[in-house]
């Protein structure tokens, strides 16, 4: 059985990682590292599978002693590399602590297995893996009739968030190169699907859409975002655990590009059929312009015809079918949503983003 640490596994996508891991059945037993940030909640961890092989640690990847610890204490031959400040409007009120994690906490763990990943030689062990998510946003924005971002793209950060995710991927790369450490990257699109915090686009419209609340929508709406579901973007990182080649980056995408007002649109068809007595009903009529985000990336999308040559994964579930499932799993646990509304401050970030975007 192979140990992995995974670090961000209280967050949205870190735990359907883990959720996926485990209900596949894999061979693996779970050393699970996070601060518990207000993005990060014991909550979305109940009721895992074989919750025997999962070990939940409380703490900081930037700190090294602790970090030391677990790799001393277990034998940790995966690393699969989640925990970051994953928001970019919060990046763009409060960039200090993307600095600190996105960065800093890379470089922290890099430096972990530089140290506990050497042979009696001194040379890094070629039978361990540093798997590292990041983002399509380290590419920065694409034009109307600029061609998908593939991994040849130059990167080019517009928000205090990219480029605190692209100097973590440059740090990671560096260390294949400099060290010989064995590593692989991938950069993703929008996830969505259960457990996402409610702040991000998707779970934010379900949620103000079902209570009635106006659905904010930054400028014109007119941006361009790829969506996948989130269960799909956990088999492309075991696929390109499994099978990808070191050094690698591998871009991951739903191949689909809606607007923010037509997908608004359409998590509020899904609501209106599912919620048909709703007072609320037309959902969409709660459509409120609000004032752009600063720097704003207009057009995101990705080519993903390497991930799709080379370790045949593709998308699985349609952004159709996916928004049903997220529609119906909100609905479904209006008690997740409080406990984690409650926790965590919800409402100041609300304020603190949204007063003073009046309407437009
Ligand atoms: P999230 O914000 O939901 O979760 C982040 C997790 O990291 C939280 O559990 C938080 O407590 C933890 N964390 C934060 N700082 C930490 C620290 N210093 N030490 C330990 N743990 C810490 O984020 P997410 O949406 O699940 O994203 C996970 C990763 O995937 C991030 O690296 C993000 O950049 C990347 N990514 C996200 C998306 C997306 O659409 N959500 C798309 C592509 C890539
Ligand atoms: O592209 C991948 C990235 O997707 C990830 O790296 C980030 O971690 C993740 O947060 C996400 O970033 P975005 O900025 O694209 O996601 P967000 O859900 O915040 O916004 C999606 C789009 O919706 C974006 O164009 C901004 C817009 N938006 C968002 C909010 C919260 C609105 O119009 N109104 C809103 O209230």
């Amino acid at each position: 059985m192979k140990n992995v640490l995974i670090t961000g596994g209280a967050g949205f996508i870190g735990s359907n990682f883990i959720r996926y891991l485990l209900e596949q059945d894999l061979d693996v037993c779970i050393f699970n590292l996070d601060l518990l940030t207000y993005a990060g909640s014991l909550e979305n961890l109940t009721d895992l599978p074989d919750s025997d092989r999962h070990h939940f640690i409380k703490g900081d990847i930037c700190d090294r002693e602790l970090v030391d610890k677990i790799f001393t204490e277990n034998f940790i031959s995966l690393v699969v590399h989640f925990a970051a400040e994953s928001h970019v409007d919060r990046s763009i009120l409060g960039p200090e602590e993307f600095i600190r994690t996105n960065i800093q906490g890379t470089f922290s763990l890099l430096e972990a297995v530089r140290k506990h990943w050497q042979d009696s030689n001194n040379e890094i062990r070629q039978d361990v893996h540093f798997h590292h998510i990041s983002t399509d946003e380290v590419y920065g924005s694409l034009a109307p009739e600029e061609a998908a971002f593939s991994e040849l793209t130059p990167v080019a950060p517009n928000s205090p968030y990219a480029a605190s995710k692209a100097a973590s991927d440059h740090l990671v790369r560096a260390y294949y190169h400099t060290y010989g450490l064995p590593v692989t990257i991938t950069n993703c699109s929008n996830n969505y699907g259960p457990n996402q915090f409610p702040e991000k686009l998707i779970p934010l419209i379900i949620i103000n859409a079902w209570e009635g609340k106006p659905l904010p929508i930054y400028g014109d709406g007119q941006q361009i975002r790829d969506w996948l579901y989130v269960e799909d973007h956990c088999r492309a990182i075991w696929s390109v655990i499994q099978k990808g080649k070191q050094g690698e980056i591998y871009n991951v995408g739903g191949n689909n590009q809606p607007t923010n007002l037509e997908i608004v649109n359409q998590i509020c068809s899904v609501l209106d059929m599912k919620l048909p007595e709703s007072q609320h009903t037309p959902h969409f009529e709660l459509v409120q312009h609000v004032k752009d985000r600063p720097g704003h990336d207009r057009r995101y999308a990705m080519n993903i015809q390497k991930i799709k040559n080379d370790l045949d994964w593709e998308p699985a579930v349609s952004l159709e079918e996916g928004l049903q499932k997220t529609v119906t799993w909100y609905l479904n646990h209006p008690d997740w949503i409080e406990k984690i509304r409650k926790q965590q401050d919800y409402q100041s970030w609300v304020k603190n983003n949204y007063q003073g975007r009046d309407q437009q």
